[in-house]
């Protein structure tokens, strides 16, 4: 596990999923046997992985990739290092024919998302990427709305995911400074378009075009040892989306903006027969039966808040965390073949839109995204 110092790695991948998988005791397989993930913790600092490992028990880190990549009792490589750094290291991982799974986006840019996909392919190692946000409470229980047929045709979405990041001067900035330089893999385009390439494949459709107008709203920002630097990525996007089927997505993100919503992400679903708006566990909906018929009158007070209107979708069920029920889906289909369907290239395709994003806002026109092959 490459990067576990990081807050992807340590919080959600170490602690969330595979040390929760220990303390579960381990992935039962169905057959008797149980998985037991014997993670090796990699880095640049040895100081920084050996306080880690003692805190959790663990004997193995290493600050020498090569190292580890070579001992033939490990199966799968796992990186979470910032997104720079990400193509090169699983090329590594691929030539010493281990199974790779990832953090998105998958690389820096396309050329280098499709390289390593190609390559996996043709080692014929298992491959994988992170798409958390399909496993969370609130887009499970839109994804039961579709399934149920609750909308009937779907019209519209949109997205609303922000917050705001501090600078840095009088309050430390709760997200690392490299998200804030270009040269770095930075950017809220490379972060986030990637999540909302397969949320709006999965629940709505693939997306064939894009417009995008970003920002750097703030370009001047202090890092994590004080000093000031120059903000040379955005830091706000405001997307449109035209996806199969005619439906169209809008989605702004912002890590300038100051939160006036229940959750940091919400989406918003017009159908003909009904609405819902998800966040990251609630999910609430209006059924075209109890739609009110809201009169435009500035004249008059609103007599009904609009929000008690809406009904809350129950949980009917327990959502674990969603990295680690996407880890065991990925460790089943290492260890017994299951069926997997968020491979490299669909990573990739997180990474194509997040260029075309950018595209489109620096020519200042639409651009039509083409389905990607290997
Ligand atoms: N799935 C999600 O929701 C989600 C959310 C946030 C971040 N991410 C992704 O996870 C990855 C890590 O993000 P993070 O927020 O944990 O970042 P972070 O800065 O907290 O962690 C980065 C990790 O990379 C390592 N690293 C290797 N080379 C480095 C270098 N030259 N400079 C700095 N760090 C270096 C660090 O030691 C650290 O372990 C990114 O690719 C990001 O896009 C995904």
């Amino acid at each position: 596990m490459n990067g576990v110092t990081g807050r992807m790695g340590y919080r959600q991948h170490l602690v969330r999923s595979l040390l929760a998988l220990r303390e579960q005791g381990g992935l039962e397989l169905g057959d008797g046997t149980v998985l037991w993930p014997e993670p090796i913790l990699v880095g640049r600092s040895e100081q920084a992985l050996r306080a880690l490992a003692e805190r959790h028990g663990l004997d193995r880190w290493s600050t020498r990739l090569d190292d580890v990549l070579a001992d033939p009792s490990v199966d799968i490589y796992f990186d979470a290092q910032l997104t720079s750094a990400r193509a090169d290291a699983l090329r590594r991982a691929i030539a010493a024919g281990k199974h790779v799974y990832c953090e998105k986006p998958t690389a820096a840019d396309l050329d280098d998302a499709l390289d390593v996909a190609r390559l996996a392919t043709a080692a014929g190692v298992k491959h994988g990427v992170v798409q958390d946000k399909l496993f969370l409470p609130g887009l499970r229980k839109l994804r039961r709305l579709l399934d149920g047929g609750f909308f009937g045709r779907v019209l519209s979405v949109r997205g609303e995911f922000g917050y705001w990041v501090f600078e840095g001067d009088w309050q430390a900035a709760q997200r690392p400074s490299w998200n804030y330089r270009t040269a770095d893999g930075g950017g809220i385009v490379r972060d986030m378009f990637p999540h909302w390439e397969y949320v709006l494949r999965e629940l709505f459709g693939p997306v064939r075009t894009v417009q995008a107008q970003v920002a750097t709203h703030l370009p001047h920002r202090v890092n994590e040892h004080g000093r000031p630097y120059e903000a040379t990525a955005d830091d706000a996007a405001y997307g449109v989306f035209q996806l199969d089927g005619g439906i169209v997505a809008q989605i702004n993100s912002s890590w300038a903006v100051r939160v006036d919503r229940p959750e940091l992400v919400e989406f918003q679903v017009d159908g003909v027969e009904g609405s819902a708006v998800a966040g990251l566990r609630g999910c609430r909906v209006q059924h075209r039966s109890v739609t009110p018929r809201p009169v435009w009158n500035p004249d008059v007070p609103v007599a009904a808040p609009f929000r008690e209107q809406w009904q809350e979708v129950p949980d009917n069920e327990v959502f674990d965390n969603g990295f680690k029920v996407q880890w065991e889906l990925f460790l089943r289909h290492v260890v017994l073949d299951e069926p997997w369907r968020w491979d490299l290239l669909s990573g990739a395709r997180g990474v194509q839109l997040a260029e075309l994003g950018l595209r489109s806002s620096a020519e200042g026109r639409r651009l039509t995204v083409p389905e990607l092959e290997l």
